[in-house]
């Protein structure tokens, strides 16, 4: 299987790292328009090979995507991360040029690749990707929810004092502070995290997550890059070896959740062909109050994008 992988910043080369030495694919291209980064960080990767005994091979590509060529899957992460002061739907107006331009590249050479996108404003750049693209929304779909919950499951494990291995959840909508956690979804080892934990520290727990990528943007001056690369590598890995997981993807809906022509998270199976099936919960009416509120947001954001042109 080949992937490509563009953006050689933090999250990208992340993502090949993990792709690299997990044998999630055999080949891996690392694109970026910054001469040199791409082919250094690939070639460290492939270094790192005799020492975490893997054989996938990982190439570099300063913009040159006829390298690209056949790729089964490609990731994009090329666009400016978030600085503090700023919310994601700030980077519209740079990102969306930069991933209307990858897309139409990654088209160019890759005519039936699966796109996972990755910058931000994810939902927004996920719908610019699939305008580009003009492949079906099961082929061109958005990372955001498993970094989403494995930041709840990070925060749940250690309240509990527990192994986040066997935390499930499930999330809903955009990825912005109007995400929707759903505690009436979320298990440890098959039991009702409700019967665990009082309802004031889980409702800690639900906003702290709500603005997770917020508080490691304080901390660090800019926004994650570990758990995102191997969030996005894990949604390789469900493609490329067929598993049929079930994640929270943001992808376009179309009558789901009673919701048309709006990017948002929802549950889905993703296998070889992509977005395999969306699952619907039947969502209770605060729930469904909270799906609205997220619809909206992203919807906004969709319209300065369609504004912009
Ligand atoms: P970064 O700045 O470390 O890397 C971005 C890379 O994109 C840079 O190396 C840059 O040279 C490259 N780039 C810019 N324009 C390009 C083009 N036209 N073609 C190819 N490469 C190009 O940023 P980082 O931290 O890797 O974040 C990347 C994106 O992912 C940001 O938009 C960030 O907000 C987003 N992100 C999304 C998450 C999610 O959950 N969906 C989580 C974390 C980050
Ligand atoms: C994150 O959630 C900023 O989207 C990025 O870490």
């Amino acid at each position: 299987m080949k992937v490509t992988v563009v953006g050689a910043g933090n999250v990208g080369a992340t993502c090949a790292d993990v792709l690299a030495y997990r044998e999630i694919a055999n080949e891996i291209v690392l694109v970026d328009i910054k001469e040199g980064v791409s082919e250094g960080k690939a070639l460290d990767i492939w270094q790192k090979a005799p020492i975490d005994l893997y054989d996938s091979r990982t190439i570099g590509s300063t913009n040159d995507y006829t390298k690209t060529a056949g790729s089964d899957v490609v990731v994009i992460t090329s666009g400016l991360p978030r600085k503090p002061g700023m919310s994601r739907d700030d980077l519209i107006g740079t990102n969306a040029g930069i991933v209307k331009s990858v897309t139409e590249n990654i088209i160019r050479h890759s005519s039936d690749a699966i796109i996972i996108i990755v910058s931000n404003p994810l939902d927004v750049m996920t719908y610019q990707a699939h305008l580009t693209s003009k492949l079906p929304r099961t082929k061109v779909f958005g990372m955001a929810g498993i970094l989403d919950t494995a930041r709840y499951r990070a925060f749940l494990a250690e309240a509990l004092n527990i192994s986040p291995k066997d935390i499930q959840a499930m999330l809903l909508g955009g990825h912005g502070d109007t995400m929707v956690p759903l505690p009436r979804y979320t298990t440890v080892a098959g039991i009702p995290v409700t019967e665990l934990i009082d309802a004031d520290k889980l409702n800690a727990i639900l906003e702290r997550t709500k603005v997770g990528g917020g508080e490691l943007v304080k901390l660090m001056g800019t926004s994650a890059w570990y758990a995102p690369g191997s969030a996005a590598a894990q949604m390789v890995e469900a493609i490329v070896r067929d598993q049929r997981r079930v994640f929270p993807v943001c992808v376009q809906l179309d009558g789901e959740y009673g919701i048309t022509d709006c990017y948002l998270g929802v549950p889905v199976v993703l296998g070889k062909n992509g977005i395999e099936k969306i699952i619907e919960l039947d969502l209770n009416v605060h729930e469904k109050a909270l799906m609205e509120a997220s619809r909206k947001a992203v919807r906004e954001v969709m319209d300065v994008l369609d504004k912009l042109g």
